[in-house]
């Protein structure tokens, strides 16, 4: 799938976010071995209890069945001009599923995007798995 096609494939999914409190919303596309899964930000009046765009997708495609090595391409986007840059708790989340060449599509409202790899995000990580 062309980085275009996943990128209006995270507009898609903003549209599903629930943000009545920062009427922020962040969509997320991620491209697996088993398709696209799709996330948004889902908030809650306890406002920490909030759970990100990027997490909703990967915990969307980990319900699906995959696991490291089965992510290729993620996209994330909002309705705003900057291209938005995951927090540091969804690059933690992301990091135990996703390799260091896992594409990242940084996008904005009009459907721009920046290319990254995951590596570029998170250079280095918590890994408990790590041998
Ligand atoms: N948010 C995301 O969905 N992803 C991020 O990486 C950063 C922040 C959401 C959480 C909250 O609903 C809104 O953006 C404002 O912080």
């Amino acid at each position: 799938m062309e980085n275009k096609a996943l990128v209006s494939m995270a507009t898609e999914a903003k549209e599903k976010a629930y943000t009545p409190y920062s009427k922020f919303r962040v969509g997320s596309s991620i491209l697996t071995n088993k398709g696209v899964f799709l996330g948004a930000n889902i908030e809650n009046g306890s406002y920490s209890m909030t759970m990100c765009a990027e997490r909703t997708a990967i915990f969307q495609a980990i319900m699906a069945g995959c696991r490291k090595g089965d992510f290729e391409k993620i996209a994330i986007t909002s309705d705003t001009k900057q291209y938005i840059i995951p927090c540091g708790a969804c690059l933690q989340v992301l990091s135990e599923f996703c390799s260091p060449e896992t594409v990242v599509l940084l996008s904005n409202i009009d459907e721009e995007f920046q290319t990254f790899k995951f590596k570029d995000l998170l250079p280095i990580t918590f890994d408990i798995n790590k041998e």
